[in-house]
């Protein structure tokens, strides 16, 4: 029957071990375009799934899916970073967003829908700043998901060939 992908009904889940074969073929399809890769994608395939395999059964990690028609379209990771503990009250965590990728074809909101999930369980844990890297194009989806630069964040970047 007609329609597309993106008009049929979306889902969001939080991943389980056994989606990270499917969310390693994903990686690679984001992340292949981008430069040239160092090893085949069979290669690639295992050693990411099995990656993923192991921080999905971790405490450290957590990956939401969006699934069409129950099929994967699209991912996003959150990588829990520890605090020292502090006598204050203040939450001792912070949260890395990292790896948002929504197959081309199931694009349209479903990037959003990942990112509301995402920002909703982060807001439900002990969790201080929520924090990631925006590429030009993205940069306005998290903003309006209420992402700012803030001028209280301190970084270096390594050079890109050092
Ligand atoms: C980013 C992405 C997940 C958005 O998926 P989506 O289902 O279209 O999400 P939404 O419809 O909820 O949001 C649309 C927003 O996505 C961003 N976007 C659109 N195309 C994009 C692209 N090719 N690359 C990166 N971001 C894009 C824009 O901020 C857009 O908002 P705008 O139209 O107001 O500028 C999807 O475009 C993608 O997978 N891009 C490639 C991977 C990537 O760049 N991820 C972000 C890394 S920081």
């Amino acid at each position: 029957m007609g329609g597309s992908r993106s008009s049929l009904t979306l889902t969001i889940r939080p991943a389980s071990a056994s989606d990270a074969g499917r969310l390693a073929e994903l990686r690679w399809e984001f992340r292949s375009g981008r430069a040239p890769p160092a090893e085949s994608r069979e290669a690639f395939l295992a050693r990411c799934a099995e990656w993923m395999h192991d921080r999905l059964t971790s405490a450290q990690w957590r990956c939401w899916v969006a699934l069409r028609a129950d099929a994967i379209v699209g991912h996003v990771w959150v990588r829990l970073i520890e605090k020292i503990p502090n006598p204050a009250t203040e939450p001792e965590w912070h949260a890395y967003i990292t790896n948002l990728y929504v197959e081309p074809a199931a694009r349209g909101g479903t990037g959003g829908a990942l990112m509301d999930a995402t920002i909703a369980w982060c807001a439900a844990q002990d969790i201080d700043a929520v924090f990631l890297w925006p590429t030009n194009q993205s940069r306005t989806l998290y903003m309006r998901k209420g992402f700012n630069s803030t001028p209280d964040i301190m970084a270096q970047r390594r050079p890109p060939d050092a």
